[in-house]
């Protein structure tokens, strides 16, 4: 069954209701979610194994412990790149791929256009990263696609869901970890998540 995490860390709320606000430029739209993708990694990795390494310092011979397995993150173009490029400052290691969907908007059912996932994947734990979790739709056709090439491990990272869109997730895919920053009320008519903060994409990238 799925673990649903609501990471409400004090930095975290701060910075999520500056992301809110329509006064909020592009720019610093930008910087703020990269730096929640940041911190939110601190706590969706938690749960990632490790293993024994012997290593040298300059005194002595040691056993210390690395990450066992290598990890893959995948944002969902084009608003999962600015918490992607936070969760990759973490772990600057990581391999990263590509998923291109869209919603398409009187159905809301999520349309592939772009896929390009690194090779090794299917050993590696995935990192999904999609920072609005609404009908859920789009995470569900995501997963689907990165279990098609072979990955067994993937946990899932937004910023702002909604029950619906978890709910969505664990019937689908009751094996992948849900981590949110936020569960916000409701979907309106449209398919927006209130109160929400607005168009992710557009917002990061400044195109409406
Ligand atoms: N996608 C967004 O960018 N915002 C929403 O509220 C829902 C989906």
């Amino acid at each position: 069954m799925s673990k649903v995490v609501i990471i409400n860390h004090p930095l975290i709320q701060h910075k999520l209701s500056i992301i809110r606000s329509k006064e909020t430029s592009s720019k610093e739209f930008r910087e703020l979610v990269q730096e929640v993708g940041s911190l939110m990694t601190y706590e969706a990795t938690r749960d990632l194994e490790v293993q024994p390494v012997e290593i040298e310092t300059p005194l002595a011979k040691t056993i210390q412990h690395e990450l066992k397995d290598n990890i893959v993150i995948v944002p969902v173009l084009r608003a999962g790149l600015g918490m992607a490029d936070g969760i990759s400052d973490m772990i600057p290691h990581a391999r990263v791929g590509h998923l291109g969907l869209y919603r398409n908007e009187s159905t809301l059912e999520a349309c592939r256009y772009y896929a390009k996932l690194p090779k090794g994947i299917e050993k590696a734990v995935v990192i999904l990263v999609d920072p609005m979790l609404a009908t859920g739709n789009t995470v569900v056709s995501a997963v689907d696609i990165i279990k098609e090439s072979g990955a067994k491990k993937i946990i899932y990272v937004g910023l702002v869901g909604v029950q619906e869109g978890i709910d969505n997730i664990v019937k689908h895919h009751p094996d992948v970890d849900i981590y949110l920053a936020s569960k916000d009320e409701r979907l309106n008519e449209v398919g927006y998540i209130v109160p929400g903060l607005g168009d992710c994409g557009d917002r990061l990238f400044g195109t409406k």
